[in-house]
């Protein structure tokens, strides 16, 4: 047991546990993308808009690397990639619309989370999959930048921030989830 994933009994095996990683990271990533869109097309000529981008254009080199991998090992990509399509540009989008900061707001929840689940996986993969270890974490410190600049844009200051945070955790919670499974 000193290779692969920490396993439990019943676990699935070890190429399905990685299978699964890269599924629910590329559908992450994908999520990610749309939300930024969703608020581009919302913000797109504020005074944030330029801070969005930025992190847009990071979305976009982490879809990148896992789209990449989602080729070379042969994974099933998520079915659900319509929903996220949908899903991830309506709430950018929504929030946007609620103002800069509850989009900032927005942000910090959902990087939060993502936060959280990459910290999961690297603990996961331990000493096993270096290159794709090395990416999540790699990726991971982006994710924290971006919770940052959406701090320093005000995101605690949104109307209705704790709420909205719990609402959009949860959210998240729920599409890795299924994104893991399905
Ligand atoms: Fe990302
Ligand atoms: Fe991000």
């Amino acid at each position: 047991m000193s290779k692969g994933p920490r396993r439990l009994p019943g676990d699935p095996p070890r190429d399905e546990i990685i299978a699964r990683m890269i599924r629910v990271d590329q559908a992450g990533e994908y999520g990610a993308k749309r939300i930024y869109d969703g608020q581009l097309a919302v913000l797109g000529r504020s005074a944030a808009a330029p801070a969005i981008r930025r992190m847009a254009e990071q979305e976009k080199r982490h879809l990148a690397a896992f789209d990449r991998l989602i080729v070379e090992r042969r994974v099933r990509p998520t079915a659900l990639s319509p929903l996220w399509h949908m899903a991830g540009f309506a709430l950018g989008a929504a929030t946007a619309l609620l103002g800069e900061r509850a989009a900032m707001a927005c942000t910090v929840a959902v990087e939060e989370v993502i936060d959280e689940h990459y910290r999961r996986q690297s603990e996961a993969l331990g000493d096993c999959e270096p290159a794709l270890k090395a990416a999540i974490e790699d990726f991971r410190a982006d994710e924290l930048e971006h919770r940052d600049t959406a701090l320093a844009h005000g995101a605690e200051a949104a109307p209705g921030y704790a709420m909205l945070s719990a609402a959009i955790k949860a959210g998240s919670r729920l599409a890795i989830w299924l994104s893991t499974r399905l």
